[in-house]
């Protein structure tokens, strides 16, 4: 095992600089890892840092037999909050209802906390629960409308936000108003009028996806936001792709509701998110599962769900340690460096294009491929057979390509595997 690990890391990094591979692979511990790559940042490493990122690719316990770059869908996490995780589960299986009920739920509060000073706003509008359908639901569920009120989103925001809005139509009479973008652009006028065009007096909400999942396009979510509070509506922000991806407050981008995964960009454990709900918003949205004051100013009602799982809520915590530990910023930027390492490669190839905006602030790491005269599901078949490269095809309206998803652990030889496996398909 260990000789496996000196062996990949020369194999990576080669000759380390100021980095010390030995005493680091002298002390087997994650502890001393992490503790290196806090040493490391003291030297503020940038993008393109490798022995940096490959310090970080040893926090995670990915397969070295596959490379993933699906990290879209959902991310791996690195090893301490796994432990975390089993550390929890393991305490709670001593005794299960004091040592969740009693010992674990006491970390609620502080963990609340510290989501909050993650997302710049007051721990008083956040609330825990399993995953950005969740949190989107209960916002879209909660907010008081009547038959004939108008919610305006677009054609490019996830199924599932898009199935409740269509159920709340069908059960409720509410009325649907779809813009339907032409992407990728970075024309912030094209995109906030494809709402504001649609507003009207009967408008009563506006939901906006930050970063559209099929493509890795940002949205202007704050432009849009503005025009929706000059006008009195409510704004719901889907945020899945962009906590903890991109660098911002979450109201910073001036909407009513807000809702993410942890379980994606975060690295948190699967089935873990959260719902952040303006303060004066909270008393007038209905929760999704009652608690005894629905009506109540109190965040804590949207959490009445029941027994759930606190080893995952609680290793939250570690994941949060772990972001710090990288930085918001270097974080983002590491993303887009990852993006624009492989895309302004293959762009130069014949039939490519590449479906995501190209500047940093228009994207992050979510990239589409496009190669003229293949389907995007053959393009990851032969990707996944011949190079064991995990990517995801997408065909959703009008946006067709193959998504490809580095994450803080993607090297750049994976990538490099990439580019050449683009362009052996384009050779052939
Ligand atoms: C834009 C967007 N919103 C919401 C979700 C739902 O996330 P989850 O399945 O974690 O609830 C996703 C999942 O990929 C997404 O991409």
């Amino acid at each position: 095992m260990e000789q496996a690990r000196r062996q990949f890391l020369q194999q990576s990094i080669g000759s380390l600089g100021v980095l010390s591979i030995g005493s680091w692979l002298d002390t087997a511990s994650k502890e001393s890892l992490l503790s290196e790559i806090r040493q490391a940042t003291f030297d503020n490493p940038g993008p393109d840092n490798e022995e940096f990122w490959a310090l970080i690719r040893q926090a995670y316990t990915v397969s070295p037999q596959i490379i993933n770059l699906n990290n879209g869908g959902v991310s791996p996490q690195p090893e301490v909050v796994q432990r975390a995780m089993i550390r929890y589960y393991e305490q709670a299986n001593e005794g299960p209802s004091y040592y969740m009920w009693q010992i674990l739920d006491q970390g609620r509060e502080p963990l609340r906390r510290r989501l909050a000073e993650l997302a710049g706003c007051d721990p008083e509008e956040i609330a825990i629960n399993r995953n950005a359908s969740e949190a989107l639901e209960t916002a879209i569920y909660g907010i008081p409308l009547e038959k004939g009120d108008e919610v305006v989103l677009c054609k490019q925001d996830y199924p599932n936000m898009l199935n409740a809005w269509k159920q709340r139509e069908k059960r409720e009479g509410i009325v649907l108003k779809w813009a339907d973008h032409t992407l990728p652009t970075e024309d912030t006028n094209v995109l906030v009028k494809g709402y504001t065009d649609l507003f009207n007096t009967k408008t009563k909400v506006v939901h906006i996806t930050h970063v559209i999942n099929w493509n890795g396009q940002v949205l202007p979510a704050r432009a849009i936001a503005d025009e929706a509070a000059k006008r009195n509506i409510r704004v719901v922000i889907d945020g899945a792709h962009s906590f903890a991806h991109l660098e911002y407050k979450i109201p910073d981008l001036g909407g009513d509701y807000f809702g993410t995964s942890l379980h994606k960009w975060l690295s948190a454990p699967f089935g873990s998110g959260l719902l952040w709900v303006k303060k004066s918003r909270i008393a007038e949205t209905w929760p999704l599962f009652a608690p005894q004051e629905p009506a109540s100013e109190d965040i804590r009602k949207f959490e009445a769900l029941g027994t759930r799982s606190f080893p995952i809520e609680h290793a939250i915590g570690e994941a949060i340690d772990f972001q710090l530990l990288i930085g918001n910023r270097r974080k983002e930027e590491r993303l887009w460096y990852l993006k624009n390492y492989w895309t302004s490669q293959v762009i130069k190839l014949p039939g490519i294009t590449i479906g995501t905006p190209a500047s940093p602030g228009w994207s992050g790491a979510i990239g589409l491929l496009q190669i003229e005269g293949m389907e995007p599901s053959e393009i990851s078949q032969t990707l996944w057979k011949d190079y064991k490269i995990h990517t995801v095809a997408i065909v959703w309206e009008a946006i067709k390509g193959v998504r490809i998803t580095p994450h803080v652990y993607t090297s750049l030889k994976d990538l490099d595997l990439l580019v050449n496996a683009i362009r052996k398909m384009t050779e052939s």
